[in-house]
């Protein structure tokens, strides 16, 4: 099987130019100017459009028992969704809760996802509570491949660690050369802040936020920073929201702190006035760390144009509107999250580069390369070379169009990016050199994605 794709701008993290690739079986072999179509070679003209590395989506959420209920989407809707947006991998949390066995749920989520994703595949392990067996089953995740742990330093007595428990996952971390995710709240403070919102009746989404306000993720950013600093691991902070959290992590960052930072598309994007409407409207836009004032929304874009915030994920995370009205009563029982892995690609281009905020360059890093590179999958992913997996998209700069439940994929009942329009669209996306999307449908197949295990990076048990 081979395939030629012929003229398209060719744009990485670091370059740009015009030429021809050439793709045999699952690889990309060759490029050039002019490059010679051998007999039987399908060829792609792709005159006038980007030619992109397949982008990554370092942070979703597909089979996830959660909050009484579990999200929406299966890895079928879930991947052909992403790559008609244009990601060509995910990385899946895989996220048991305290009372579950960490090594069963290990084989279920890849059981799940075995021979149902349309794109490749990588899981985070959660770690949601430390007891004898941890270390030995945790060894035996990463011998399999997956070399990134999550922890949850919010949702207490379900997903969330005490800080013994932080300690010793990073300390395994560090020996094994494993970076460590974190979804950074004060579990306690939630909890406190919780249950004053409650006895005072005040039970609407709207008071989700001041349920968790900044200084939450603030305390949970410079927490984990300050055990990362202490046990020498590498970490990084999962779905950022706000100016308080991304100054830790910057002053971090400066002393030396191996932290990287991930914010998500709704954060750019969405802001708290949308989840302060009635009923279920709000409800739509429940997710933790909460949407912010939007204030915060200029810092992150700065964050991101200076390297500050590394990528750019979803935390795709979709629940219906049955699902979150499970939250009439009280917020605390909405199920937290919205999608966004089938908007993310079309949207940070548009708001990003096309209104100037962002270089092509940031964005190719941002969405994909720094994600490789983060969590073991470069020089595989998350660029174009002879060698690398041929995961590209072919993306048409001139599509126009707006974001609507009605042309979504994603399994869920509404948008939480209705009506936002988009300038650019991924029309012909390739997996490992088989076309999967083509004029912006998907014409692929629904089997093709494969686990992608990762080489750990080499920590102080191996060095
Ligand atoms: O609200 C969110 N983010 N839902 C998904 C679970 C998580 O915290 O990532
Ligand atoms: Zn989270
Ligand atoms: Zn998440």
């Amino acid at each position: 099987m081979s395939l030629l794709i012929k003229n398209g701008e060719i744009v990485t993290s670091d370059a740009r130019y015009v030429a021809d690739i050439f793709i045999e079986d699952e690889t990309i072999t060759r490029i050039g100017i002019d490059l010679d179509a051998p007999p039987g070679a399908e060829i792609v003209d792709a005159t006038g459009k980007f030619i992109f590395p397949g982008f990554i989506d370092p942070h979703v959420h597909i089979y996830l028992p959660f909050m009484a209920t579990f999200a929406k989407d299966t890895h079928e809707t879930a991947s052909i969704a992403a790559l008609i947006g244009g990601t060509t991998t995910y990385i899946e949390m895989c996220c048991p809760s305290r009372l579950d066995d960490p090594l069963e749920s290990y084989h279920l989520w890849k059981e799940k996802a075995r021979d149902n994703s349309a794109c490749d595949y990588a899981f985070h392990m959660g770690v949601t509570r430390w007891d004898r067996n941890t270390e030995s089953q945790l060894r035996s995740i990463v011998a399999d491949g997956t070399s990134s742990f999550k922890v949850f330093l919010a949702y207490k007595n379900f997903f969330g660690v005490e800080d013994g428990e932080l300690f010793q996952t990073l300390n395994l971390g560090q020996k094994l050369g494993v970076i460590t995710t974190a979804h950074c709240e004060n579990a306690e403070l939630v909890s406190r802040l919780q249950e004053a919102l409650l006895a005072q009746g005040k039970t609407g989404p709207e008071w989700h936020e001041p349920s968790r306000p900044e200084a939450v993720e603030a305390e949970g950013t410079s927490r984990f920073a300050a055990f990362l600093e202490l046990t020498r691991a590498q970490g990084y902070v999962v779905h950022m929201s706000c100016a308080p959290a991304l100054e830790a992590a910057a002053r971090a960052k400066m002393r030396g702190v191996r932290l990287a930072v991930e914010s998500v598309l709704p954060h750019f994007l969405l802001d708290k006035r949308l989840a302060e409407q009635n009923g279920v409207e709000g409800m739509k836009y429940v997710m933790s760390p909460p949407l912010r004032d939007n204030r915060n929304q200029q810092s992150l874009w700065n964050g991101l144009r200076s390297g500050v915030i590394d990528t750019v994920g979803t935390d795709h995370c979709p629940f219906d509107l049955s699902q979150k009205n499970l939250g009439t009563d009280a917020f605390t029982q909405i199920p937290n999250g919205i999608a966004g892995i089938e908007e993310r690609v079309s949207l940070m281009y548009t708001q990003g580069v096309i209104a100037g905020r962002i270089d092509i360059h940031r964005f190719v890093d941002a969405l994909s390369t720094r994600a490789a590179r983060l969590f073991g999958l470069f020089p595989r992913k998350g660029t174009i070379a002879p060698g690398s997996d041929a995961d590209l998209v072919i993306f048409d700069p001139k599509v126009r169009g707006t974001i609507s439940v009605k042309s979504q994929h994603t399994n869920n009942d509404y948008n939480g990016f209705e009506g936002f329009p988009f300038e650019g669209r991924a029309s012909v996306v390739t997996v490992r050199g088989k076309i999967q999307v083509r004029d912006g449908v998907f014409v692929g197949d629904k089997s093709r994605g494969r686990f992608l295990a990762r080489e750990p990076r080499g920590g102080s048990d191996v060095e």
